[in-house]
């Protein structure tokens, strides 16, 4: 039997803590995507009412967004993806994207899949002031923690990685400034 070709690719909470088992990974990017704050989280890092902020991809040409691909054993795949789709329920839908790696190749290694909450669905929150949105990262928390780890997470993540998001950078430092 051959390798499995089912890749994943993690932008947010997938890049430090995929929670499945995977047989390989390797950092990659996805083309024309931004990564932003902009999903509501009213089941992982909030609660309905008082949602968190988590991010989501959103349609940008000539953006590049950096991040973590997993590839997955065959024998594995399908209930991985189930309980992907299960955990990731609020509001986001399987995306398959053509996955770059970051030493300078043109030609993308594989097509991954991924999850992305498209505007207006149920639990979008969208833009706001940074302060604004800071302040609401600081304040909320749900039953997977505070919404603050879950930012200084995929910060500290994407800083070992040597990524520079400058959206989630500017938050990180919002969150630390004294109000
Ligand atoms: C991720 O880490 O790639 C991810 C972000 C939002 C929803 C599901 C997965």
């Amino acid at each position: 039997m051959g390798r499995s070709m089912t890749w994943i690719f993690g932008y947010g909470s997938l890049v430090w803590r995929p929670g499945f088992p995977f047989e390989e990974r390797r950092p990659a990017w996805i083309r024309g995507w931004q990564r932003r704050f902009w999903q509501g989280s009213p089941d992982h890092r909030g609660v309905p009412g008082r949602p968190g902020r988590v991010v989501t991809l959103i349609a940008s040409d000539g953006a590049r967004c950096d991040g973590m691909a997993y590839r997955l054993a065959d024998d594995t795949a399908a209930g991985v993806l189930t309980a992907l789709d299960h955990r990731e329920k609020a509001g986001y839908r399987r995306l398959v994207l053509p996955l770059y790696a970051p030493d300078g190749s043109d030609a993308p290694f594989a097509e991954g899949l991924c999850f992305a909450a498209a505007p207006g669905n149920p639990d979008w929150l969208g833009p706001a002031p940074v302060a604004e949105m800071a302040a609401q990262i600081r304040e909320r928390h749900g039953p997977s923690g505070p919404n603050l780890e879950y930012l200084a997470r995929l910060e500290a993540a994407l800083r070992e990685l040597g990524v520079s998001d400058p959206h989630v950078e500017e938050l990180w430092r919002a969150t630390r400034a004294p109000e």
